[in-house]
C-alpha cells in the first residue's frame, strides 16, 4: 500500500533565474495553477493523500499555498471569485502536508534522503513537480506505477523515449523487457553523452520507491556534479533487487525548461478553451 509522497522542492530551479530568485520553481502556475499543485492532484489520483515537501530557503510560498489565507478567503466570501479556490480547498481537506528543510542542495538523492524522516520505514512515491504528467484518457502516471507497484513489490520508475541528442539531461536505463510497457533494468546511466547512452528510455521525475533506498543512498558515494544522484542509488538497488521501469501512457511536459512551461500552458490553454 503506497499511502505517501514526497515532493523534493529544494532545488534552485537556475534555469528559470531571474525568476526564481525569490520564488520557488514550483509554485510557478501552468494558467493559474502552481506546478506543484498539479503534482498532488496526481497524487490524489492515486488514492495517496499523505504528501511529504522536501523544501529549502525561500520555498515559504510551497507551505503557504498548502495552508488557508484567511484574510483572503473571508474578503471573497459568497462572490463567484470562490470558485477559484474549490480545487486547492478540496486538496486540503483531502490531504495531510508534512516538510522537511534539506539545509545543503546535494542532489535529488539527498533530498530524498532527508525526507526519509517523513516517509519512515515504508514504500513511497516520489513527484518532482517540474515533470507536469498528465494522461488525459485514462489512469494518471502515478496510477499506473502504482498498479506495477502491487504486481511486482519493487521500486518502479516512469521513463519515456527521448531524442538520443537529449540524453544527457537524464538518467538513462539498460533493460529488458518484462512485459507490455513494463521492464527489468540492468544498467542505468545519470545524464550520459549521446555515445555512452546505453539507450533513448530516460528516466522522469515519477518514482515509486522501497524504503531499503534509504540505507543504499547513504551508501551512495557522490556522483556526477558531486551530487548525490538518485540513479546511482536505483543501479545498486537493481543489482540487489529488480527495479522496473514502466513506459507510462500518457504525456509528459519538462516545466524545468522554458519550451516545456510554454508547451505546458499552450496544452491546457487549449484543453481549456475546448471545454468552453
Ligand atoms: P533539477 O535538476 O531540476 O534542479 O532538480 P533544480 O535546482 O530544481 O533546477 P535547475 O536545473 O537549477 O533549473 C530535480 C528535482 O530535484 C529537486 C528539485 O527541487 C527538483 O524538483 N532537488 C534537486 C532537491 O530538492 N534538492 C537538490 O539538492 C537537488
Amino acid at each position: 500500500m503506497i499511502r505517501k509522497c514526497l515532493f523534493p522542492a529544494a532545488g534552485y530551479g537556475t534555469r528559470f533565474l531571474p525568476a526564481t530568485k525569490s520564488m520557488p520553481k514550483e509554485v510557478l502556475p501552468i494558467l493559474n495553477k502552481p506546478l506543484i499543485q498539479y503534482g498532488v492532484e496526481e497524487a490524489v489520483s492515486a488514492d495517496i493523500h499523505q504528501i511529504g515537501i522536501v523544501t529549502g530557503r525561500g520555498k515559504r510560498a510551497v507551505e503557504d499555498h498548502f495552508d488557508i489565507n484567511y484574510e483572503l478567503e473571508h474578503q471573497i466570501s459568497g462572490s463567484a471569485k470562490e470558485s477559484y479556490l474549490v480545487d486547492i480547498r478540496s486538496l486540503l481537506d483531502q490531504c495531510t502536508f508534512s516538510y522537511t528543510r534539506q539545509i545543503e542542495m546535494k542532489g535529488l538523492g539527498h533530498a530524498i534522503l532527508t525526507g526519509e524522516t517523513l516517509i519512515g520505514p515504508e514504500p513511497f512515491a516520489v513527484v518532482l513537480a517540474d515533470d507536469l504528467c498528465v494522461n488525459s484518457d485514462g489512469d494518471s502516471v502515478l496510477t499506473q506505477m502504482k498498479k506495477v507497484y502491487e504486481k511486482y513489490r519493487c521500486s518502479v520508475v516512469a521513463i519515456e523515449e527521448v531524442p538520443k541528442d537529449e540524453t544527457y539531461k537524464y538518467g538513462v536505463i539498460e533493460a529488458s523487457q518484462l512485459e507490455d510497457n513494463v521492464f527489468v533494468i540492468n544498467d542505468m546511466v545519470e545524464k550520459p553523452a549521446p555515445e555512452d547512452a546505453p539507450s533513448n528510455l530516460a528516466i522522469i521525475g515519477r518514482y515509486i520507491l522501497t524504503p531499503d533506498i534509504f540505507d543504499i543512498i547513504r551508501e551512495t558515494p557522490p556522483g556526477k556534479g558531486g551530487e548525490l544522484q538518485i540513479t546511482d542509488a536505483l543501479k545498486i538497488q537493481a543489482q540487489r533487487n529488480m527495479v522496473l521501469a514502466l513506459k507510462f501512457e500518457g504525456q509528459r511536459f519538462d516545466c524545468g525548461s522554458i519550451d516545456g512551461f510554454v508547451e505546458a500552458t499552450n496544452f491546457f490553454y487549449n484543453k481549456l478553451k475546448a471545454s468552453e
